[in-house]
């Protein structure tokens, strides 16, 4: 056999987490491998999640603005009409040019030694690599950080296909726009999703456990302003509802739903089934248990504040240990991750991690929600600024949702910031860094809604 090579660090994983990791770790004279199986670098993200998702996003919002909102504005257009294989080939295109840029650019330019294959430990320090081409190789490894990311979590009993019964990423490649399109979950990705498809002509019925959309984290006014917005663009939601069953049948999916207390069984008949209830972490043939790292009841892999894992040299980052499940959080980790290998520093503040759904209007937020507070016992100050009295979003035409700060009530610190609305996404900036700052409403001065927003936290609006 060959000699093992050796490396300083070795990272199991190419999505944001991983390949950020092996960057910054090369970058700081590490000698450093990165592991993928999936072939091209840039993991669930790059692939199968955020770009292709954005991608889809962006074009879809395109095509139904055309067809619905240019006549007032004085555009006369002539036949809109959807060509859905190039859309996805326009999806295809961008996620290519990213994940070869990692691959043959960034990659190279720092150093980093790409390897396509499946990684399993030998031993804390030795990884076997099954190479996708064929045969084996071994790394040596002084430092490992594990970076394997999560997967769909699956509903039992519902076979996913990728075709009929759907995860995202089957609904990131539809053939053809579905008539009807049944969603399991009102979270992120079924509201993202279920917005493409709904723009692109789909029936889309959200079904839901809880009794409002959003996932985790969403402020509960925001979550019904939303749900108000996405019903106007056409939207069925069906909340305190769960699944009970369901089969596909030739081209259609039958799905029995009651409601969540049961007792109101109903069946809904589907060309399409998009199943998002979340994601769990995946560690398949990684060979934990060979080396004895510890995993929660919920497979996460256990941490502690420096990202080690239970077995020295071993450390965990990203997707596959606690936390959101976001592209940013785990590159930031993987950041801090090689830091803390070089200088024994290195931070992340898990308390402004800002979250974006790409939705229109989009919603974004940082910090805590008022129920969070509200079941914490903190006295609070809550400032709301609709867009609708705001000049820009007026002119635009775009006016609906608001921004909404959460301050400590005696000393103004801002403890949250929530934004549906136009360019939300990109004004959470500002919020996250006053937060991170541990600002007050009265340092905020930047964009408008946001300054007469934190304004109204301690004092009254100008404009509204
Ligand atoms: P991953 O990106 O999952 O990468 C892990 C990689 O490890 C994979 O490529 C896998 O092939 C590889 N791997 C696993 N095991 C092995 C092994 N044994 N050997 C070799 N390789 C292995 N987040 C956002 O912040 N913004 C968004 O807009 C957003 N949109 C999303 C949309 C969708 C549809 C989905 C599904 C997710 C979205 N996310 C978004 C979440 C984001 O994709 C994840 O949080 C992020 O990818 C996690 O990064 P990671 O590096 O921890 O893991
Ligand atoms: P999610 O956790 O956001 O939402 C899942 C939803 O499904 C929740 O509302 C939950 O109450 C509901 N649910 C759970 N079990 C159910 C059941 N049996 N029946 C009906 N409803 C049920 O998870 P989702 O949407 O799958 O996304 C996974 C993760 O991917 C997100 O948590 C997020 O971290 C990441 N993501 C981020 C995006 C972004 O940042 N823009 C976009 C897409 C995904």
């Amino acid at each position: 056999a060959t000699e093992a090579k050796p490396y300083d660090v070795v990272v199991i994983g190419g999505g944001p987490g991983g390949y950020v990791a092996a960057i910054k770790a090369a970058q700081l004279g590490f000698k450093t491998a990165c592991i993928d199986k999936r072939g091209p670098p840039g993991g669930t993200c790059l692939n199968v999640g955020c770009i292709p998702s954005k991608a889809m996003l962006n074009n879809s919002h395109i095509y139904h603005q055309t067809l619905h909102d240019t006549k007032e504005r004085g555009i006369d257009v002539g036949d809109v009409k959807l060509n859905l294989p190039q859309m996805l080939a326009a999806k295809e295109n961008s996620v290519t040019t990213l994940t070869s840029g990692i691959e043959t650019y960034l990659f190279k330019k720092y150093g980093v030694d790409y390897l396509k294959g499946a990684a399993a430990f030998e031993t804390a320090n030795k990884i076997n690599v099954a190479l996708n081409e064929g045969g084996e190789t071994q790394l040596d490894a002084k430092n490992v950080i594990i970076a394997t990311g999560s997967e769909v979590t699956p509903f039992p009993g519902l076979e996913i296909d990728e075709e009929r019964i759907v995860s995202s990423t089957g609904a990131l490649s539809l053939k053809e726009v579905p008539k009807k399109l049944v969603v399991i979950g009102g979270g992120v990705i079924g509201l993202e999703l279920g917005s493409v498809w709904a723009r692109l002509g789909a029936e889309v019925t959200v079904v839901e456990f809880l009794g409002a959309i959003g996932g985790a984290g969403m402020d509960a006014e925001v979550a019904k302003t939303f749900q108000r917005s996405l019903q106007k663009q056409g939207f069925k939601f069906k909340l305190n509802t769960k699944v009970i069953g369901g089969e596909r049948q030739g081209d259609s999916v039958k799905l029995k739903v009651d409601s969540a207390k049961g007792g109101k069984e109903e069946e809904l008949e589907a060309d399409v089934v998009l199943v998002a209830i979340g994601r769990r972490p995946y560690t398949t043939g990684l060979g934990l248990d060979k080396i004895g790292v510890e995993v929660d009841g919920k497979g996460r892999i256990v941490i502690d504040d420096q990202f080690n894992t239970s077995v020295p040299g071993v450390k965990c980052i990203g997707d596959a240990t606690f936390g959101p499940m976001l592209a940013h959080k785990a590159e930031e980790e993987g950041i801090a991750a090689a830091e803390i290998l070089k200088t024994g520093h290195g931070h992340v503040d898990y308390g402004a991690i800002p979250s974006v759904v790409y939705t229109h209007p989009e919603v974004a937020w940082v910090g805590k929600n008022e129920q969070e507070l509200k079941a914490d016992g903190v006295n609070f100050s809550v400032g709301k600024y609709p867009f609708a009295a705001n000049s820009r979003a007026k002119t635009n035409q775009d006016q609906e949702g608001f921004v909404k700060f959460l301050t400590e009530k005696d000393t103004n610190t801002i403890l949250g910031v929530h934004i549906i609305g136009p360019g939300a996404g990109e004004l959470i900036a500002e919020g996250t860094l006053a937060l991170s700052y541990k600002a007050s409403a009265e340092d905020e001065t930047l964009s408008e809604a946001v300054k007469e927003a934190a304004l109204s936290t301690y004092d009254k609006p100008i404009n509204f």
